[in-house]
């Protein structure tokens, strides 16, 4: 009725200023010193100064009580007023604004607002601002004062959220007692804490600083704050919690002198007199819901600021509280006003105990990193020592063997060799030697592949050309496994042989250190176009007996009784003067003196120089060396490579070629062209008879390497290296059987 009654004076034109007045409506204006008031008279809307600065604020008028005059809503706290030449303006189009006489007006709702609207102060203490009927009554509710709560929550009120509107609705303190501004703390509903019984939250500077407990109807569980006796005799709680909104609030029977307060200084609930406080928690006081504070990184719990007056000597940046004589108090008051931050002594004291125990925990780290390092140091030395100790045990071993070699088997041993195996004879390389050698196994030092893994040049410190064998981590040779072979080539000493000059043992390598031969292998000259001119037949002679010297030592003058198994050309190493020697015993196999022949289920090898009987039933023997003998003959006479020979369009080994020849009696064509001295063709053609005789098909019509080589006596010794004469076979006894 009070709007009907103002519409009609303002469509009358005539303005009149009644009392109590409560509503403001479009074209019409309150100045500094006017007000609206409530209908019951308790709440009044006005600006008010305050510091000096002018604000417009509905006021809990009250005075008898306890209270006092109290702003519980200001318009413009953030954006107070320097002046009091200011009115209250609703304009034409329904804005209400706060309208300055300098300065840029400051609208209320900007945005919700209606031509046909009214501003009320209802008795709740709500500033609303609602749009109406033509009749007069209110159509809806445009903005109300209640939507932007400042530090007080008056009965009806809300906080918490609108998630339609996304509004948050919450108390924020004011910044001090007489500055109505923004202060630190927030009141806050958390409407899902508590498995959605929700909490209210005291927040200080966004952080959590007080919780309320679980909160229900007429129910606060932080008893010993808000006594529920007197609570729920006092205030009727509301807690909503929908798909739209979620929010605290409270009602009361009669609306007067109840409200809550969030100051600067804390939280206060008025039911007429003051009801509940919340002090700002105080240090490390956690008890009626104060959180446990987090002061900043420099301060600790308990510490507090002291207002004192006075000046600094020095710099106040390097003042220290031992240090007295920087900082004067000054009790005159004409000194700035300084606060000074009082540790707190026993924070001090736990502090210390907690930096010490910080330091005890350092020390306690570094000892057991120490006692790790210490262990782990030990622990390898012992690994090292161990694996020294093995490889020392292989040297002994190794240089036992070879001096019993060496005492026992000198005579045994073809002659010229220069001397059996002495203990300095057989070296354990240190990796770091082998690595230099080799300039760290440097690709250009690469020898070859043989079929145990790489072979590199080196060169010694003292200046002796090496080969080593790196045996690849694959090729599955364990340390026993290398011993035996070490063991083996150890025992092996003859000038057709290649020699060993020690080993070396590093982890997982293994490698063998052999003496380095500058004219490679046999097969790098005879299968060379341009290289095999270089060999005359003297010298291939020469190869062939020294061949034949090697494989005989093996079969026959070794204590062990060894084949070979991997006869062929790549693997006859020639010397710098084309004397030739048997390398590779990666797969010879040590015969027992009463064994002639044995079966592996793995045949190694390499094809072209097989035997049929070894590369099909995997059966070997000596005669399977021969076989391979037999083949290296012929390719050494004809310069041609048995695996892959060629005759015009015929597939024919040149096995088969050879036998063609020799059947037709013109086995000397098979001789390489580039073998021209005449007066060697008888010995041509007696090597290709031997040739052809070792390599037939039943392995018990060869003849064993005693039979094809037979040294002459008197030319055995250091003085006599070399023999002659050696190819005694009568090929007129023996019927070569035909090949495959
Ligand atoms: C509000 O204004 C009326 C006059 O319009 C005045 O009588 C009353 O005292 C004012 N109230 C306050 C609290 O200033
Ligand atoms: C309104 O409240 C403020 C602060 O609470 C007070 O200083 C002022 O006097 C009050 N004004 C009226 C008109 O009651
Ligand atoms: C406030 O209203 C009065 C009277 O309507 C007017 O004289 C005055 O200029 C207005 N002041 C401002 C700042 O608008
Ligand atoms: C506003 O009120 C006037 C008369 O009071 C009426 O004629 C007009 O239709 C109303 N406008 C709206 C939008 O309600
Ligand atoms: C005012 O008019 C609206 C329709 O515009 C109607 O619903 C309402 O009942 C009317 N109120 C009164 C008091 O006549
Ligand atoms: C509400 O409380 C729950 C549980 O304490 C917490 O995980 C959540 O972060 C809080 N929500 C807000 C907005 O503070
Ligand atoms: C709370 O509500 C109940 C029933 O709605 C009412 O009887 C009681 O007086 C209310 N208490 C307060 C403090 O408003
Ligand atoms: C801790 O705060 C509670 C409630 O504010 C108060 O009763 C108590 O005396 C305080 N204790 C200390 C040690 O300050
Ligand atoms: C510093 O002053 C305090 C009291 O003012 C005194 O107790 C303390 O012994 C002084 N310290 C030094 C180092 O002089």
């Amino acid at each position: 009725m009070i709007s009907l009654l103002a519409m009609l004076l303002l469509s009358s034109s005539f303005l009149v200023s009644i009392p109590a007045k409560s509503t403001i409506l479009p074209g019409q204006s309150l100045g500094f010193s006017d007000n609206l008031t409530s209908p019951d008279g308790n709440f009044v809307l006005s600006f008010f100064q305050s510091s000096g600065m002018s604000y417009l604020g509905v006021n809990f008028s009250v005075s008898q009580t306890s209270i006092g005059p109290k702003a519980v809503w200001v318009a413009n706290r953030d954006s107070p007023l320097s002046t009091v030449g200011v009115n209250l303006t609703m304009d034409a189009d329904g804005v209400l604004k706060i309208v300055p006489d300098a300065g840029s007006p400051i609208p209320l709702n900007p945005t919700q607002a209606s031509r046909n609207s009214s501003a009320t102060l209802f008795n709740s203490g709500n500033l609303v601002i609602s749009e109406l009927d033509p009749n007069g009554t209110e159509k809806q509710i445009l903005w109300q004062s209640f939507d932007y709560p400042t530090d007080t929550l008056l009965a009806g009120m809300k906080i918490g959220a609108n998630f339609k509107t996304g509004k948050n609705w919450l108390l924020s303190s004011d910044l001090s007692k007489d500055v109505p501004a923004t202060g630190g703390l927030s009141l806050e509903w958390n409407g899902t804490a508590l498995n959605g019984a929700g909490e209210l939250v005291i927040k200080r500077l966004g952080q959590v600083y007080w919780t309320s407990g679980a909160v229900t109807e007429n129910q606060i569980a932080n008893s010993d704050l808000l006594s529920i006796d007197s609570l729920t005799s006092l205030y009727n709680f509301s807690v909503v919690s929908n798909a739209d909104e979620s929010y605290f609030s409270y009602s009361v029977a009669s609306i007067s002198q109840t409200l809550w307060v969030l100051s600067y200084d804390g939280f206060r609930g008025y039911r007429g007199n003051l009801m509940v406080y919340i002090g700002v928690c105080e240090g490390d006081n956690i008890s009626a819901g104060c959180m446990d504070p987090q002061p900043p990184s420099c301060r600790s719990q308990g510490d507090s600021f002291e207002l004192r007056s006075g000046m600094f000597n020095r710099s106040p940046w390097i003042w220290t509280s031992a240090d007295n004589n920087t900082f004067t108090q000054d009790n005159s008051g004409k000194q700035e006003a300084i606060y000074i931050l009082k540790v707190h002594i026993l924070k001090m004291a736990s502090n210390r105990s907690s930096s010490y125990k910080w330091w005890i925990w350092i020390i306690v780290g570094a000892a057991t990193v120490f006692l790790v390092i210490v262990l782990l140091n030990i622990m390898w030395r012992k690994r090292l020592r161990d694996k020294e100790r093995e490889e020392e045990n292989i040297f002994l071993e190794l240089t036992n063997m070879a001096d019993a070699e060496d005492h026992g088997h000198d005579q045994e041993k073809g002659g010229g060799d220069g001397g059996g195996v002495g203990k300095g004879d057989l070296r354990i390389f240190a990796f770091v030697t082998i690595k230099e050698a080799t300039n760290d196994f440097a690709a250009y030092n690469k020898l070859g592949q043989g079929g145990f893994g790489p072979v590199y040049k080196g060169r010694l410190p003292e200046g002796q050309e090496i080969a080593v064998k790196r045996l690849s981590r694959s090729s599955g040779q364990g340390l026993v496994e290398f011993r035996n072979e070490l063991v083996l080539i150890a025992k092996l000493q003859h000038m057709n042989l290649v020699r060993l000059l020690g080993c070396c043992v590093k982890d997982e390598e293994k490698m063998l250190v052999y003496e380095y031969m500058p004219n490679k292998s046999l097969d790098s000259f005879i299968f060379d176009e341009g290289r095999r001119g270089l060999l005359n037949w003297k010298c291939r002679y020469s190869i062939i007996e020294g061949i034949a010297q090697g494989i005989l030592y093996l079969h026959k003058y070794s204590r062990l009784r060894i084949i070979h198994r991997d006869l062929k050309a790549s693997n006859i190493l020639l010397d710098e003067d084309m004397q030739p020697k048997i390398s590779d015993f990666g797969m010879a196999r040590i015969f027992g003196r009463d064994v002639s022949e044995a079966n592996t289920m793995r045949v190694v090898g390499t094809y072209g120089y097989m035997s049929p009987e070894y590369a099909m039933e995997g059966n070997f023997s000596e005669k399977s060396d021969v076989y391979s003998f037999g083949v290296l003959l012929l390719e050494i006479v004809s310069g041609r490579r048995n695996s892959s020979f060629a005759l015009g369009d015929r597939t024919m080994n040149l096995l088969g070629y050879a036998w063609e020849l020799w059947t037709q009696g013109r086995s000397i064509d098979l001789k390489d062209p580039t073998l021209t001295d005449f007066e060697s063709i008888s010995e041509i053609q007696r090597c290709i008879h031997v040739g052809l005789l070792c390599v037939q098909e039943h392995a018990a019509d060869r003849p064993s390497m005693l039979e094809i080589v037979v040294p002459r006596q008197q030319d055995r010794g250091p003085s006599h290296p070399k023999y002659s004469g050696i190819l005694k076979c009568d090929l007129s006894h023996t019927e070569i059987s035909k090949q495959i």
